[in-house]
């Protein structure tokens, strides 16, 4: 007898549509390929990216078919194909993110496929530490943090760099949810020395609990001045091995070499964004181009890498392994039935969360 069930998902069709919660019938016993397992969502985590994406679907290019958000989830395995590997079991507690742009596949659905080895940033939850698991429930919580922490992870171990005590590291954009996860992993796993930070004045002891040595604001005044003081101050003139930007900022590029150690000692600016903050929702053209431009000039004298979520299974396992010692605790800025999406897309669009916006989708 096959099991047909509602399937509610958060989609959108174009860059003009408003999001919307839709539903169909699918049926779970023919739904998926032999490659692929069933997840029944209970929670999943908006990213920029979700609003980028759909920016950049212009309704004279797409279908008008509804595309779905979502990378993030959590859930447990309902159903898997013949030739998944045997450590995907039906019962198991799975948390992940997608590498997708767009598509119907988000995770802000009752129910979602995939192959767990192309979209291999899935791991099996662990128990999460009481000390920091606070009054989220553990859905929620392990939903909170694959994409940005595997971010995070790929910028500190994708670039050949070591880091350890001597090491140096600027975050430009220390309140977001990619560095909250990225300071986590740089002080708590890799044992780097020193990690400044750069928010916003309110900010600042709020970053100073998750491990920043040292925060520099930039809104009381030009932020190289803001970051100078520090540089002077408490670094005694040391440079970075690494500039990270995770909110699109280029104030560093005409004065680079005063802070960043020279491109012969492996050194690297790393931007996840670009040189502008991006609009969510929205594409800037000039942004890309410039971001592009850096990254084709020949005779560019630094390192610099636009940084991507980088998928990877391992990344996931020292996520929850971490989480499990109390090590890294994902920052979660608000919580939403899944029925109130449009109250948790403004809060997103607010760009003053302070870590994930989560959609619970089932108990
Ligand atoms: N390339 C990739 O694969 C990739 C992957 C993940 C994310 N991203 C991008 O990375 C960015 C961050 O994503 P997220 O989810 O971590 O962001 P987020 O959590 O939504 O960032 C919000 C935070 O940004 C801070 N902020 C706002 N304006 C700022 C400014 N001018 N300077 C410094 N900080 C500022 C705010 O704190 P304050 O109080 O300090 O202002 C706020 O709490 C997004 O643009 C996203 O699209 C890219």
């Amino acid at each position: 007898m096959p099991e047909v069930v509602t399937c509610r998902s958060v989609t959108y069709i174009n860059n003009k549509t408003a999001a919307s919660l839709t539903q169909e019938e699918i049926d779970l016993d023919t739904c998926y390929e032999d490659n692929e397992i069933v997840i029944h969502v209970h929670a999943a985590a908006f990213n920029p990216v979700d609003l980028l994406s759909q920016g950049f679907m212009c309704s004279y290019l797409v279908s008008s078919r509804p595309k779905s958000y979502g990378r993030d989830y959590s859930g447990v395995i309902v159903r898997r194909g013949k030739n998944v590997d045997e450590k995907w079991q039906i019962g198991d507690k799975v948390n992940g993110a997608q590498a997708f742009l767009v598509g119907q596949s988000g995770s802000m659905s009752d129910y979602l496929v995939l192959n767990p080895s192309k979209q291999c940033s899935i791991s099996h939850m662990k128990p999460i530490n009481q000390d920091i698991q606070g009054k989220y429930d553990e859905f929620t919580f392990d939903a909170a943090w694959p994409l940005v922490f595997c971010t995070a992870f790929g910028i500190l171990t994708n670039y050949g760099q070591k880091f350890g005590p001597d090491s140096r590291i600027l975050v430009i954009g220390a309140s977001t949810a990619v560095s909250n996860a990225f300071v986590q992993i740089a002080k708590n796993y890799m044992n780097v020395g020193t990690v400044v930070g750069v928010c916003s004045s309110k900010s600042v002891e709020y970053n100073k609990k998750l491990g920043f040595d040292y925060l520099a604001t930039y809104d009381e005044g030009p932020l190289i001045e803001s970051v100078a003081k520090v540089f002077l101050r408490d670094l005694q003139k040391e440079k970075f091995d690494l500039i990270f930007d995770s909110v699109g900022n280029n104030d560093f590029f005409p004065v680079l070499d005063k802070f960043l150690k020279p491109r012969s000692q492996n050194s690297y600016y790393i931007t996840i964004v670009g040189d502008g903050k991006l609009k969510y929702g929205s594409f800037s053209a000039m942004g890309t181009f410039w971001m592009a431009s850096r990254i084709l000039n020949p005779f560019r004298s630094y390192n610099y890498k636009f940084g991507l979520f980088s998928p990877s299974e391992r990344a996931m396992e020292i996520g929850n392994k971490l989480i499990s010692e109390g090590k890294y605790k994902p920052a979660i800025d608000s919580v939403h039935p899944i029925e109130d999406f449009k109250e948790a897309i403004d809060r997103l669009s607010s760009s003053r969360a302070k870590g994930k916006v989560v959609l619970k989708i089932n108990n």
